[in-house]
């Protein structure tokens, strides 16, 4: 693949100019962390074939860029350029941070992650500027940038302010918007959230990718991840991808890690009353899926929203222009 780095200089330095001219000469410092992404789209992230389709277009269009702005000359009635928006949304624990950090990883590009971790050490005092700084930050440094978990992180920061809520939502809001507007670069949002986006968001986003619960087919890959070699197994393993498959329906793919992590120490604590060397069996394996079922049924039965947590929600809509909230 052509360096896409290079894809974005190139083709960037125009908008830099118009929009940011004293950023071309100065020697500014990103005041934003990069990190090298370490994962691979193909290889770490288990999809549905629709959520990997649409992956696949918007790395089509990175690559194929020059094919088409320049050689087939599409640039003439979209001067948009590389600017690429993307949505994640799903449910949790379905691989959206993994993603954002893989789709960087193929790209070759580091990533500025901002979680709430970089919002409260950095996010202090005026939130549009620091909007601005993060923004500066991934062109200074050819970095995507990744607002993980946006309804949260961006709900949070503000519900936090007593005073003048509305006004530092508007602040922020069109913030993002223009800075979004002027980014050319490679910007993901996740949330849990449905795409009800007004439309100030909408034109702005190019792919909306939505992440779901893995299907059976998704979870014989998840599961068959989750057998390393070194683990010792008392059934065959084919059969126990088979069967954990089949009993995590509606599990994430963070639970299905889950149970694995609460199965291999019951191996061992069995092992310890038989005395026998630890090795991982079915009965360990469902014993795990069955706790993380009852985890479940009990959290959503007992756990009402908390009263913080519903502001920064609708915190979050509003700065993000969010209609009707579908919760996927
Ligand atoms: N689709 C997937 N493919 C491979 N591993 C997965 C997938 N989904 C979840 N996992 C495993 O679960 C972990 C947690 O997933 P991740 O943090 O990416 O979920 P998320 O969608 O960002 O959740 P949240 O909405 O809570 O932020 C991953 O690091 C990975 O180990
Ligand atoms: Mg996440």
């Amino acid at each position: 693949m052509e360096d896409i780095n290079e894809i974005i200089k190139t083709h960037s330095a125009p908008k830099r100019q118009q929009y940011y001219p004293e950023e071309a000469n100065s020697a500014a410092e990103p005041m934003f962390d990069n990190r090298e992404a370490k994962f691979k789209l193909h290889t770490d992230v288990i999809l549905s074939d629709e959520t990997q389709l649409q992956l696949d277009e918007c790395l089509a269009k990175l690559k194929y860029h020059k094919q088409i702005y320049v050689d087939w000359g599409f640039g003439s009635v979209d001067p948009l350029g590389v600017s690429t928006i993307l949505n994640f949304y799903g449910p949790p624990g379905t691989g959206k941070t993994l993603a954002a950090e893989a789709l960087a990883g193929t790209l070759g590009m580091p990533i500025i992650h901002l979680g709430i971790a970089e919002l409260e050490s950095k996010f202090m005092g005026d939130t549009a500027k620091n909007i601005q700084a993060a923004f500066q930050s991934a062109r200074l440094s050819g970095s995507v940038i990744f607002f993980d978990e946006a309804d949260t992180l961006l709900g949070k920061r503000l519900s936090s302010v007593t005073q003048g809520v509305d006004n530092e939502v508007n602040a922020m809001r069109s913030t993002l918007l223009i800075e979004l507007e002027r980014f050319d670069g490679i910007a993901i949002f996740a949330t849990n959230f449905g795409k009800n986006y007004d439309e100030a968001f909408r034109s702005r986003i190019s792919h909306h990718v939505r992440f779901s619960l893995p299907d059976l087919a998704a979870r014989r890959r998840l599961w068959a991840r989750m057998f390393v070699s070194g683990i010792p197994l008392k059934e065959a393993r084919d059969q126990l991808i088979e069967d954990c498959s089949e009993l995590s329906d509606g599990l994430s793919g963070r639970e299905i890690r889950t149970c694995m992590r609460l199965a291999l120490p019951k191996a061992f604590l069995a092992a310890e009353k038989t005395d026998m060397p630890a090795i991982l069996s079915l009965e360990n394996l469902k014993s795990a899926i069955d706790q993380i079922r009852t985890a479940h049924t009990e959290i959503a039965t007992t756990e009402s929203i908390g009263r913080s947590q519903l502001r920064d929600a609708v915190t979050a809509k509003k700065l993000l222009g969010i209609n009707n909230i579908t919760e996927v």
